[in-house]
């Protein structure tokens, strides 16, 4: 009977739920909870032999130097766990993807120079993470969200330069944010963090800490305190300039826009155009994109143009002004209204055509080619930048119209020598 008693209790003690690796206690809690006590042991590796119903694991103050994917796969029901003051210098992807009931994680005090961003999209019953104390020089875009419990994020003494905007976004429960000792550099884009240190619910801890290492002229100021003047975002007004034949026979429309910017540092310009027709261009500085036999040349004074304007161009242009601290987009919709071709119906010979500034006026009494359109409160084709933003289709739209020669007037007054008139008048109607 001896050796069977032997086997058995051999059995027991390898059971789950029993298993406590050799350098470590374990107990069960109160409530109920198994903690597996391994701190200051001197241990190079996470031990093996765990129960499967650890729910606690310290292993603070050992000399762990990295944790494999599969280190921690013996404690699924992993709540708490610590691994502060440690050597770690590298933990591969996968490690704590599992651990779908970890409350706390302290990482402090290691030596991490990166982290496995992409487990924590699983852990979203983190409360607590600790990664103070480490050598982290950035935390990806999107990293936390969705840690909806996250209340606090220690990431103090580490390397961060910057943050991406909106990397605390998505954080509902966030009650406390530790960064200082970070050596930040207060370019315009970490504004969005003086923003949002000054306007979320969260404490920014030693925020008199949390301090700018560069530029230069800002070193040892804190990062709340980013002078606001330096930084601010883009304001930018799309103008409909005209749509003017050019002398020379063939010559078709050139329609112009044009998009005045605003803003510290001044905003690059980019363009957006989404045509009826299906085309799309995107043009980053001063530049001609091209999209089948079309193109659109953009200035570096913020003016567009796109040559022999026709049904084709119809669509959407959009100014976008980009600068550190954000993005502003106006968007003007250009339709052409009048007969097919406009090209050939050009006045040759019009003395007035080509000048700048004539067709922009179109919506004004006494210059405009249709009754009903004449004198509109805002029918300039012009959209302010800084007026609050309309909503959907609520953009401004203008009507680029070409009349052909010696059409009659639509009122039926007096016949318009529209031979005489700038054929391509531009009208804004204010949609919202
Ligand atoms: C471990 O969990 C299993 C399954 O929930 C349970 O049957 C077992 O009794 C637990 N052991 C301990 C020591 O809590
Ligand atoms: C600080 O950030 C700005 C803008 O991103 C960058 O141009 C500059 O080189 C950075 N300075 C240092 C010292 O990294
Ligand atoms: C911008 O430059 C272009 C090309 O030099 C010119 O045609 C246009 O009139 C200028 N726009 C303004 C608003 O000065």
């Amino acid at each position: 009977m001896r050796p069977l008693l032997g086997v058995l209790a051999l059995v027991t003690l390898l059971s789950p739920g029993r298993a406590c690796p050799a350098p470590c206690s374990c107990s069960t809690k109160k409530n109920g909870r198994l903690l597996a006590e391994c701190a200051y042991r001197e241990l190079r590796d996470v031990p093996r032999g765990l129960s499967p119903n650890v729910t606690i694991l310290t292993l603070s103050a050992n000399r762990l130097g990295r944790l494999g994917r599969s280190s921690l796969a013996e404690a699924p029901e992993l709540q708490s766990l610590w691994l502060g003051y440690n050597h770690i210098s590298a933990v591969e992807p996968g490690t704590f993807a599992h651990l779908l009931h970890l409350k706390n994680l302290d990482l402090s005090h290691n030596r991490l120079a990166d982290f496995p961003w992409q487990d924590l999209g699983g852990l979203g019953a983190l409360q607590i993470l600790k990664l103070s104390n480490n050598r982290l020089s950035w935390v990806p875009r999107g990293a936390l969200a969705g840690l909806r419990e996250l209340r606090s994020l220690w990431l103090n003494d580490n390397a961060l330069a910057t943050l991406a905007r909106g990397t605390f976004e998505g954080l509902p429960a966030l009650a406390q944010l530790q960064l200082f000792h970070n050596p930040f550099n207060c370019s315009c884009r970490l504004f969005w963090l003086r923003e949002w240190a000054r306007g979320s619910p969260a404490v920014l801890s030693r925020a008199g800490a949390t301090l700018c290492a560069e530029p230069a002229r800002l070193r040892g100021r804190a990062v709340a305190d980013i002078p606001a003047e330096l930084c601010v975002a883009p304001s930018a007004q799309l103008t409909y300039l005209s749509s003017l034949a050019k002398g020379g026979p063939g010559d078709g429309l050139t329609l112009s826009l044009h998009c005045s910017v605003a803003g510290s540092p001044p905003p690059e310009i980019r363009w957006r155009v989404r045509t009826a027709a299906g085309r799309s261009l995107d043009i980053r500085g001063p530049a001609a994109a091209q999209a089948g036999p079309r193109r659109v040349l953009a200035f570096s004074n913020g003016t567009v143009a796109v040559p022999d304007f026709g049904k084709d161009d119809e669509g959407t242009y959009t100014c976008l002004a980009v600068n550190e601290v954000g993005t502003r987009e106006v968007s003007l919709h250009v339709a052409l209204a009048g007969s097919e071709g406009p090209a050939e119906e050009l006045p040759r010979d019009d003395p007035q055509a080509g000048q700048p500034g004539q067709a922009g006026q179109a919506g004004q009494p006494g210059q405009a080619g249709q009754p009903g359109q004449a004198g509109q409160p805002g029918g300039h084709g012009c959209a302010r930048g800084h007026e609050p933003e309309p909503s959907g289709a609520g953009e401004n739209l203008v009507i680029v119209y070409h009349v052909p020669r010696g059409v009659r007037s639509w009122a039926g007054g007096p016949e318009v020598p529209l031979g005489a008139l700038p054929l391509a008048l531009g009208l804004a109607l204010g949609l919202w």
